[in-house]
Parts: C-alpha cells; sequence; structure tokens
C-alpha cells in the first residue's frame, strides 16, 4: 500500500476524499490533516458508518510528521493561500501533491490533468506537484476534448455557468437563498485559461459564470461554433466515443452519459450517476444536444465535488502510480 496523507480533510473536499480512499486498493490514508483538533465525526456531512472512519482524529499535522510517518501522497483539498505553502513544503520533503486548489494551476512547470483529456503529459513534466482543474472547467474541457478528438473543427465557444453552492464554502445563505449571483471572483478567467492549457485550442472562448442556489452539481450552458456544420448524430457519436482510462480503479464506467430527455441532466437528479461506480459523481452528462447550422449547443452537468474535486484527484493518483512515477 502507499502511503497517503489528506491535507484539509475537513473541509468538503476533503470529506470527500477522506470517504473515497477509505477503501482504496493502493492508498493507505494514514494523516487527517485540518487546522482544528476534533473526531473526523464531529465534521463529518457524510453517511455514518463507513468501516474505520468514526475513530479517526483530525489535527494539524506538520510536514515532518508526515514524513516520519512515511507519507508519499499528500491529497491537497486545502483552501488557498495556506495550500500554496503547504504543498510546496510537502514537495520540498520529497512528498508527491496531487491538489485541488488553485494555486499554481497556470504555472508552464506544474500538470494539469484530467486523465481522460491529457493522461500523456504526465511523461513529460518532472514536477512532484500535480493539479487537477477548477470544477467548472473539468467539465467543459471533458466535453471540448471529446469534440477535438472526433476531428469537429472548433472556432469559438460560448459558455455560461451555472453553479452550485458547495463550489465555495464561504458563501453565506442569506446572500445566496432563494437568489442568482452572476459574479464568482476570478471564475471566469480561470476557465478560460486552464481549458486552454489542458486542450491546447486557441480560440476566444467567452464565459459568463454565475452561483445559482443549488447544492451540488455545476450546469453549464455550452454553445460551439464550428467550422463547417455537423450532424446532431456526429455531435452525440463525438462526446460517446471518449473513453475512461482502462485500469485506474476510480475510472467512471462511461465518461459522458447523454441525456434525449428535454429536461435532463439535472443536478439534483442526475449529479451522483452511475451507483455501481468506485467512486458514483464521476460521470459528465450532456443533454439538450442541438445543432443549428454551424453552431452545437447542449447543457454540461458536472458533479463539483466529486469529478471536479475529490475523485479528480484521486484518479490522478491512480494515473501517476500507473505510470510508476509515484517513486
Ligand atoms: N468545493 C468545490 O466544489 C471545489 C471544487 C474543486 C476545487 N476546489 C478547491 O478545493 C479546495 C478545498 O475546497 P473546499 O470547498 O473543500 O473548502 P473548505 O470546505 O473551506 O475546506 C478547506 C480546508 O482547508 C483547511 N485549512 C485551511 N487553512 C488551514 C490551515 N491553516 N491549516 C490546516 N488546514 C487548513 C480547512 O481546515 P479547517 O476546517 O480545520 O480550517 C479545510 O479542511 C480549495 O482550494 C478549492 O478552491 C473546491
Amino acid at each position: 500500500m502507499i502511503k497517503a496523507a489528506v491535507a484539509g480533510a475537513s473541509g468538503i473536499i476533503g470529506e470527500h476524499m477522506v470517504l473515497h480512499l477509505a477503501r482504496h486498493p493502493f492508498f493507505e490514508v494514514v494523516a487527517y490533516g485540518s487546522s482544528r483538533t476534533e473526531p473526523l465525526k464531529d465534521r463529518w456531512m457524510l453517511p455514518q458508518g463507513v468501516d474505520g472512519l468514526n475513530d479517526i482524529e483530525l489535527r494539524p499535522y506538520s510536514i515532518q510528521e508526515l514524513a516520519d510517518l512515511g507519507v508519499r501522497v499528500v491529497f491537497s483539498a486545502l483552501s488557498s493561500p495556506f495550500a500554496e505553502k503547504y504543498e510546496l513544503e510537502a514537495v520540498s520533503a520529497g512528498m508527491h501533491v496531487i491538489s485541488n486548489s488553485s494555486p499554481f494551476r497556470l504555472d508552464p512547470e506544474i500538470p494539469l490533468i484530467i486523465p481522460e483529456v491529457n493522461k500523456g503529459i504526465v511523461d513529460k513534466y518532472t514536477s512532484k506537484l500535480i493539479k487537477n482543474p477548477n470544477c467548472t472547467t473539468t467539465g467543459v474541457a471533458i466535453a471540448i476534448n471529446a469534440l477535438m478528438n472526433y476531428g469537429i473543427d472548433i472556432k469559438e465557444i460560448y459558455l455560461t455557468t451555472y453553479q452550485s453552492l458547495s463550489g465555495d464554502s464561504s458563501l453565506t445563505a442569506y446572500n445566496s437563498f432563494g437568489n442568482v449571483i452572476p459574479y464568482i471572483s476570478g471564475e471566469e478567467e480561470k476557465i478560460v485559461k486552464e481549458l486552454k492549457k489542458m486542450t491546447g485550442i486557441e480560440i476566444p472562448v467567452n464565459v459568463h459564470a454565475a452561483r445559482v442556489n443549488v447544492s451540488a452539481g455545476h450546469m453549464e450552458s455550452l454553445f460551439i461554433k464550428t467550422g463547417k456544420v455537423y450532424s446532431k448524430e456526429e455531435v452525440i457519436a463525438a462526446l460517446e466515443n471518449l473513453q475512461p482510462v482502462r485500469d485506474l480503479p476510480s475510472s467512471p464506467s462511461r465518461v459522458i452519459k447523454i441525456f434525449y430527455e428535454k429536461d435532463r441532466p439535472q443536478p439534483i437528479l442526475d449529479s451522483w450517476i452511475d451507483q455501481k461506480d468506485r467512486i458514483p459523481g464521476m460521470t459528465v452528462s450532456a443533454g439538450r444536444i442541438n445543432v443549428e447550422q454551424n453552431v452545437i449547443g447542449m447543457f454540461i452537468l458536472v458533479n463539483n465535488l466529486i469529478r471536479g474535486g475529490a475523485g479528480g484527484s484521486i484518479l490522478n493518483g491512480e494515473l501517476l502510480h500507473y505510470r510508476n512515477i509515484l517513486r
């Protein structure tokens, strides 16, 4: 087993990491880091009774303590700016850091990875710090990559997001209940830059990001201008054609599920599909697919906590293991 730590285990992403690493076939979590010292079960927002988790103590861990415990991999769900300092210290001590947090995502030396989009890049970097993209970028990057792989000639992207409350732990119920907030600080710029870094696409990408009164699951309305006219069947075939990365235990059974009903996907119904997967919530959904002349339209739904968060990091850890990089 590979000894691992979860940094930020008391946060919403960290809790999901803890849950899904609890019975992992080759990662063994030996440290659950937090700024507070208290039993994990006092923080636990997820179903009770998962084997072994009730006795876990959260507490601050120094990097030296992690090293003394033999930790080789730190899964980081820390908020910035603490993430920046802690992750770099762990790397300096020789650990691999697989991080969800935003610092360094755009650094040219740091790989930004979704295995189904750009798994090959892990071999081109020497960095021990790797990142998964912003939760919203994850949904659009998976869809755009599927279209690009199929040879669809993309000329311009228009994206509007409807992002859930769990995507921002700083929001208060007062300003978000029954509301739509048409601004998320820094989000639109992040989505454009991360999408370009991951897919290599160099075209105009126009984004509006909004926070909506939904607990989990980010919806994204996508319009794509293309260089020629494609049929709806070709678009669906392209999306369905994106394959999970074989051998990774947390790969979903399918990367993109197509909904044909006119009112799907919906966050409340479809954020946790494919319950038979090791980690439910790893599949991205697409619906309302239509083509008008040279414009493709669709809605995307991505589970921000899982595919765009905890599950995305775990999948990246598995990728590094299978590429024999976690030494
Ligand atoms: N929520 C999402 O949908 C989402 C999706 C993708 C990426 N992300 C990114 O993932 C990271 C975590 O997000 P989140 O929503 O889970 O945030 P969160 O609920 O606020 O959790 C932040 C975690 O960081 C820990 N932390 C902060 N300062 C610390 C310190 N000085 N020492 C030790 N631990 C400290 C917190 O511990 P305490 O509670 O003990 O202070 C908590 O466990 C962020 O960087 C976020 O940008 C979030």
